[in-house]
């Protein structure tokens, strides 16, 4: 395998491209994307979110102290799209995108977007001055999830949602399932299908 070497730069991919939605305390609220974000900590539980600080939302952030990250889906690329090359500063992007402002349930300032199938509701508690970006570290306060995809024995179906990926600029849905979570050390479970097939063989047989 022959390789080229780039300059230093930023290659991790997929990401999600997700919409953060953020007010301030007058009650000025928008969304931006974000695909430089991740979950940092189990317990507590932790993500961040880098911004720059040029952007409109960034004053949000910095004077709530409060974001929602929501997460994106197919049906809702276009949108996340839109607020990622459009500001609040010019356009109403709630309006715009047809998204629904909700009510977060341990947040004072920042509003959920509804159309959203996961909305992660963070405090920040330190903001890191990288560079081109500012990350925003802070806790989850509460996640809000659309119950329509519990299924009947309480489990998140959260793979059904359609969820969105961000790859070297393109998006992309997720495509078909490979494993589950520990799949390569796990013991197969003999086919059931196929054990009743080769004890019939035997019984055919004698
Ligand atoms: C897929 C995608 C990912 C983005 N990721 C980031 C990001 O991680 N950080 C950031 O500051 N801007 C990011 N942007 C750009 C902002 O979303 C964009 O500048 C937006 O218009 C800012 O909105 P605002 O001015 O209303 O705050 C991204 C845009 C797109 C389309």
């Amino acid at each position: 395998m022959s390789k080229q070497v780039w300059k230093a730069g930023n290659m991790l991919y997929p990401l999600p491209a997700v919409m953060v939605s953020t007010a301030d305390k007058s009650g000025n609220t928008n969304i931006l994307t974000i695909a430089w974000t991740g979950t940092v900590c189990t317990n507590p539980p932790m993500a961040y979110i880098s911004v720059r600080p040029e952007r409109y939302s960034y004053h949000m952030i910095e004077e709530s102290g409060e974001f929602v990250i929501n997460l994106t889906t197919e049906k809702l690329a276009r949108a996340a799209d839109f607020c990622g090359v459009r500001s609040g500063r010019e356009v109403d992007k709630w309006e715009e995108c047809g998204l629904t402002p909700g009510t977060a349930h341990s947040l004072k300032y920042a509003p959920c977007i509804e159309e959203s199938p996961v909305n992660i509701e963070c405090r920040v508690v330190k903001t890191e001055k990288l560079g081109s970006h500012h990350m925003f570290l802070a806790e989850v306060m509460a996640v809000r999830i659309d119950d329509s995809y519990m299924d009947e024995r309480g489990k998140f179906e959260l793979n059904r949602t359609g969820l969105l990926a961000y790859s070297h600029g393109e998006y992309l849905g997720l495509g078909k399932k490979l494993g589950t979570f520990g799949y390569s050390v796990r013991k197969k479970k003999p086919d059931r299908k196929k054990r009743r097939k080769s004890k019939n063989k035997r019984g055919s047989s004698v």
